[in-house]
C-alpha cells in the first residue's frame, strides 16, 4: 500500500519512535542504505526553504535517489495546474512527491492522484518533517517521555505538528499564545488523544511564565507565517509580551534547551541572545532534519 505522509497523524506514534530510532543509527554513522536507489523524487514547493529543500535533496541522494527541484514560480499548483493533472503527471515520472504547499488539500489531491507516496514538506496547516527533528533533537538533549515542552507563541503549523508527536513520545506540552492565537481544540483533542496513551499531558495556557516554568524544553516560532505578511503589524502587536528571552528562559530549568525551527524573526519571537545563547540547540534540530527525513523516506520506502 502506498503511504504518504501528509501529517504527523499518517505516523502512530509507534512509528514515529522507529523512525527516530532508524535517524539516530544513520546519524552516528552505524547504517548506510540505498531504499531510493534508481528512484527519482519530485520536490514541489510553492514557498521559499532553506532547511527544507536542502536537506530533502540531501536525503534523497543519500539514499541513491535523484532529486527534482521545481521552484514556485515553475510549479503553478492550482493556477497553471489543477493539483490532480500535476499530480497524475508527476506519477508517471517519479517515485515520490515532496510538497511544500499553502493548502493541505493540495496534498491530499497530489496523494489521490499521483499513486506515489506524497511527503508534507510544510503546508499552512503542518509541518510533520519538522516535528520528526525536534522529536530527534529533544531525544538528544535529554530525552521526551515526561519531561515538559513549553511552546510560546503562534499556535500554528509547526506547533500543531509538534505537540502532536511530543505527546506521541510521551512528553507533557504546555502552549501559551495570546487569544485568537490557539491551537485549535480539534489539534487539541488528538494531542490528548495520543498523551492518554503514552504517559504525556497537553494544557493550554495563555501566560508564558506560566507555561515555561520548570520547563525542560523551550520552543518558539515566528509570529507571521509565509503567507501572512499582510497581517504583520497586527500580529506584532497581539504577540506583545511572547518573546522568548532570557528573562522568560530563567524562568525555565537551569538546563532548559530553547528551540525554534527557523528561520527567526530576530527580535520579535526571540531575542538575538537566547537564540545564539549556550541553551540554544537550533542549528542541531536544523542538522535533524536531514537524519529525520532520510530516516522517514528509507522507512517509507522499505515497507
Ligand atoms: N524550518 C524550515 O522548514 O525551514 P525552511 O523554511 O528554510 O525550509
Ligand atoms: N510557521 C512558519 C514555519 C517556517 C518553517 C511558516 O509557516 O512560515
Amino acid at each position: 500500500m502506498t503511504r504518504s505522509v501528509l501529517s504527523v497523524a499518517d505516523l502512530s506514534a509507534d512509528e514515529i519512535g522507529q523512525t527516530l530510532d532508524l535517524a539516530l543509527e544513520t546519524k552516528r554513522g552505524r547504517r548506510t542504505s540505498a531504499e531510493l536507489a534508481g528512484k527519482t523524487a519530485l520536490l514541489i514547493f510553492q514557498k521559499p526553504s532553506l532547511r527544507t529543500r536542502v536537506s530533502f535533496e540531501l536525503a534523497v541522494s543519500n539514499l541513491g535517489g535523484r532529486p527534482l527541484y521545481l521552484s514556485p514560480p515553475e510549479v503553478g499548483l492550482g493556477e497553471r495546474e489543477s493539483p490532480e493533472d500535476v499530480g497524475g503527471v508527476a506519477g508517471r515520472y517519479c517515485d515520490l512527491i515532496v510538497c511544500r504547499t499553502f493548502d493541505q488539500s493540495n496534498l491530499e489531491r497530489l496523494a489521490a492522484s499521483s499513486g506515489v507516496p506524497v511527503v508534507n514538506a510544510l503546508s499552512d496547516w503542518e509541518h510533520p518533517c519538522q516535528a520528526l527533528a525536534d522529536l530527534l533533537t529533544i531525544r538528544e538533549h535529554g530525552g521526551a517521555k515526561g519531561r515538559v515542552l513549553a511552546y510560546v507563541g503562534d499556535g500554528n503549523n509547526v506547533a500543531r505538528s509538534l505537540v502532536l508527536a511530543a505527546c506521541g513520545e510521551g512528553m507533557h506540552v504546555r502552549l501559551a499564545s495570546p487569544a485568537g492565537y490557539e491551537l485549535d481544540a480539534a489539534s487539541v483533542d488528538a494531542a490528548s488523544q495520543r498523551a492518554d496513551a503514552s504517559g504525556g499531558s497537553i494544557v493550554l495556557l495563555s501566560d508564558p511564565s506560566e507555561a515555561v516554568a520548570s520547563a525542560d524544553v523551550i520552543y518558539t516560532d515566528t509570529w507571521t507565517s509565509m503567507g501572512q505578511e499582510l497581517e504583520a503589524t497586527q500580529r506584532l502587536e497581539d504577540f506583545t509580551g511572547y518573546q522568548v528571552n532570557a528573562e522568560l528562559v530563567a524562568e525555565a530549568s537551569p538546563a532548559a534547551v530553547v528551540m525554534h525551527c527557523l528561520p527567526a524573526h530576530r527580535g520579535e519571537e526571540i531575542s538575538d541572545d537566547v537564540l545564539d545563547g549556550p541553551q540554544s540547540v537550533v542549528l542541531d534540530q536544523a542538522e535533524n532534519r536531514l537524519h529525520a527525513q532520510q530516516a522517514l523516506l528509507a522507512w517509507l520506502f522499505s515497507r
